[in-house]
């Protein structure tokens, strides 16, 4: 059933991931394959994987390497344009995750023509600009300070809209917090469908609002730059935290 419905809105896969993109070697995960300094592999705790610690219904292990393991920040870019089909897969994926009342107060602008790009640059930090301008599409990560006018429809079985209507600092924080999901949503959409993300908070939030949200109201968050990566050999992944540093077993 599930493939059903996806036939539909899921382009083909040779639209979305192109023939010759780089993946990487998957012996990068093995400790004798890194270089020294390169990656702490306790980070990435591969026990983890072991197929006694998946459950049925489990992602099978390529699918978790692609959205997670092997999945890279991507800071220069292939020319290949993303086709209005797959932006649009993107939204259908991301939109189905959850969000609190079902509110989903993202809203996303895809900037990819030279006069959006143009505009976009005015923003950015200028380390971020060469990153960002190369990229055929740069997703902005926005939200509807009055998403709550939608909850009517969005979410009937409630009068949810009166929990925020009036409510400056609850619907604030509702809408800060949702739409940061739905932009990380976005992020793993964008890698299950075969492209890279290059995620940027280095930009002038105020200044961009000026430039594309005057008159909506609506607040930037992120940006995601989206396409094709190309991957050079300085960028080697920084660890991360241990299960023991990061968490608590209560
Ligand atoms: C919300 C967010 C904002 C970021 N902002 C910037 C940025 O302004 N400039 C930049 O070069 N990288 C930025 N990054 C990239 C991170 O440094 C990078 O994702 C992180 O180091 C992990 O890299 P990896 O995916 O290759 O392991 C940002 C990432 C996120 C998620």
């Amino acid at each position: 059933m599930a493939a059903a419905a996806g036939a539909g809105i899921l382009p083909p896969m040779d639209a979305i991931d192109p023939p010759g993109r780089p993946t990487l070697d998957p012996t990068a995960l093995d400790p004798t394959a890194l270089e020294p300094g390169a990656l702490d592999p306790t980070a990435l705790e591969p026990g983890a994987l072991e197929p006694g610690a998946l459950e049925p219904g489990a992602l099978e292990p390529g699918a978790l390497d692609r959205l997670f393991r092997e999945a890279r920040t991507a800071y220069a870019w292939k020319p290949d344009a993303v086709p209005d089909d797959t932006l649009r897969a993107l939204h259908g994926l991301l939109k189905m995750g959850p969000t609190s009342a079902n509110c989903s107060p993202a809203r996303f602008v895809f900037v990819r023509s030279d006069e959006g790009k143009a505009k976009l640059k005015q923003a950015l930090s200028p380390g971020n600009v060469e990153k960002t301008m190369s990229a055929p599409v740069i997703a902005i990560v926005a939200h509807d300070p009055k998403f709550y006018d939608e909850l009517p429809r969005l979410f009937p079985h409630a009068d949810a809209r009166s929990w925020f209507a009036g409510n400056w600092s609850l619907a604030d924080t509702t809408a800060f917090r949702n739409g940061t999901l739905q932009g990380a949503y976005l992020i793993l959409a964008a890698r299950a469908l075969g492209l890279d993300c290059g995620p940027m908070s280095g930009f002038d939030n105020a200044r961009l609002d000026e430039l594309f949200f005057a008159g909506s109201g609506w607040k930037s968050n992120f940006l995601v730059n989206l396409g094709f990566g190309v991957w050079g050999p300085e960028y080697t992944r920084a660890p991360r935290l241990s299960f023991d540093e990061a968490c608590r077993l209560a």
